[in-house]
Parts: structure tokens; C-alpha cells; sequence
């Protein structure tokens, strides 16, 4: 095992767990590191516990271990300075979008946070700008198709420009067309990024490593190669070979 020096590490967990009130445990000590500017991706089937270990890290759910954010600890004090610098997508962006217009939804978090609305203007323009929605400012957002709603959650996370990404199924819902734009955009955004999915191409396509988890655990983390072409492993938790490496 490589170990990482304290600089080159954006994301500590040591021994993660967490039940929902009077339930099972849904992460069972988890442990792991991500070191800045890679893309991680927790591949597992449905209940394994991928959303439910998205919402531990920005501090949305209180977990028992240690989480540490460059290095600083995740606790009560630090819990709002720490959910700047990660930024966390929904999987479903009505869970995450709840004002009417498009700018309103990108204004929102930067005023909270007391920026100047002409800087908060530049920084949406380029936003916008990277992830193709030129023209969307004023469009309503109840009004969007889910690939135009999954963007904006996503452009109203980038514009308070978190370190550390976190996407929970980014591409579950998307027909073909849309799916690849976005796997392209999250592609060459130069951030470390967590990935939750149990899609196979996604991984494929965005993982440089990448974790099974199953029931809470970790059962392995490796390379994109190594995990993603063991058809015995995918197989053992509901997973197959993703269609691009069959052939
Ligand atoms: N709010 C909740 N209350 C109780 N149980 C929950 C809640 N959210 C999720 N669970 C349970 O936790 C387990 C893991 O769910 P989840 O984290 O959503 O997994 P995944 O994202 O991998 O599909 C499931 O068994 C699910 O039913
Ligand atoms: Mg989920």
C-alpha cells in the first residue's frame, strides 16, 4: 500500500459508521484515503450504502470515526467551514434545487456566504459557460428536463468553488446523449471528486480508482483495471463487466 504524506491527501476516513435512528449499521467502519485531484468512484449495488456515506462526508449526517478535510477534522466546529470546500450533488437534483429561476438557485449560496453580487455575476457567467448553459439564467426551473435540472444542481455546487466534489449517481436518469456530456464536463473539472454509482460505463469512462462497497464495507479498492475487469468480484455484488471493457 502507498502512503500518502499529509499534503498529498484531500480526504481521510478512519473507521466510518453510521445507522439511521434504531436501524442496522449502513457503514460499518469504513477506511479509506483520496489523494488530491484524483477521481474516486464507490461502485456497489443499491443499498449498499453510497448515498447514505455522500451525505457523512460534507456533514450532512453525523457519523461515529474520523472524517479529515486536508487534513482538518471534521467535528461541530468545523463542519460549516469544511462544507465549502466540498461541494456534494445530489442524486436527485428536486432534492437539491428549490428556488424558481436558474440564477436565483446560483445566487443563493454565494450571497449566503456574503459575496458581492458582481462577483457572484462573473463567477456564474463562467460557470455557466463551462457546463453549457449559456441563455438558462432566467429559464424556471420547474420547467427544465432532469439532464438541464442535474446541471444546474451541479453549476450551483461548482460556483462556490469547492476542492473536493462529491456526486451521488450523477448520471442515473440521463438518456445517452446527455449522460455523455455530463461524464465529459465532470471529466476535466481539475478538482478531487468522489463518485457514488452503481453505473458500470460511468466508472469506465471517469474512474482512476475505484471502491466496491456492499452492505457498508469495503470489500475492494484498486485501479479502474484491476476492479473493473475482475468479472468474478463485479459479479459477487450484483455488478458486471461494463459493456466498453467487453469488447
Ligand atoms: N432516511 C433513511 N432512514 C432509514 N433508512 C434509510 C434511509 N436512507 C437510506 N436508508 C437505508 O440505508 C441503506 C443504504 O441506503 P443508501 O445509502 O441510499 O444506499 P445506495 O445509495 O448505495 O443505494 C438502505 O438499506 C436504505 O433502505
Ligand atoms: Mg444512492
Amino acid at each position: 500500500m502507498v502512503v500518502l504524506s499529509k499534503e498529498e491527501r484531500a480526504l481521510e476516513v478512519r473507521n466510518l459508521s453510521f445507522s439511521y435512528p434504531e436501524g442496522p449499521p449502513i457503514l460499518d467502519g469504513l477506511s479509506f484515503t483520496i489523494k488530491k485531484g484524483e477521481t474516486v468512484i464507490f461502485l456497489g449495488p443499491t443499498g449498499a450504502g453510497k448515498s447514505t456515506l455522500c451525505l457523512t462526508l460534507n456533514g450532512v449526517l453525523k457519523a461515529s470515526g474520523e472524517i479529515r478535510i486536508f487534513d482538518e477534522l471534521l467535528n461541530r466546529k468545523t463542519a460549516k467551514k469544511i462544507r465549502q470546500r466540498v461541494g456534494l450533488v445530489f442524486q436527485n437534483p428536486n432534492d437539491q434545487l428549490f428556488l424558481p429561476t436558474v440564477k436565483d438557485e446560483l445566487f443563493f449560496g454565494p450571497l449566503n456566504l456574503g459575496w458581492s453580487p458582481e462577483v457572484i455575476a462573473q463567477r456564474m457567467k463562467s460557470v455557466i459557460k463551462k457546463l453549457n448553459l449559456e441563455g438558462f439564467e432566467e429559464r424556471l426551473i420547474n420547467k427544465l428536463s432532469l439532464g438541464e435540472k442535474k446541471k444546474v444542481a451541479l453549476a450551483s455546487v461548482l460556483i462556490l468553488e469547492p476542492d473536493i466534489l462529491i456526486l451521488d449517481e450523477p448520471a442515473a436518469g440521463l438518456d445517452f446523449g446527455s449522460k455523455k456530456n455530463l461524464m465529459a464536463y465532470i471529466k476535466v473539472l481539475p478538482l478531487t471528486k468522489l463518485i457514488a454509482s452503481h453505473d458500470l460505463e460511468l466508472a469506465w469512462e471517469l474512474a482512476e480508482k475505484v471502491i466496491i462497497l456492499d452492505k457498508g464495507k469495503i470489500i475492494s479498492a484498486g485501479s479502474r483495471e484491476e476492479i473493473l475487469l475482475n468479472e468474478k468480484l463485479l459479479k459477487a455484488h450484483c455488478l458486471d463487466l461494463p459493456l466498453s471493457a467487453k469488447v
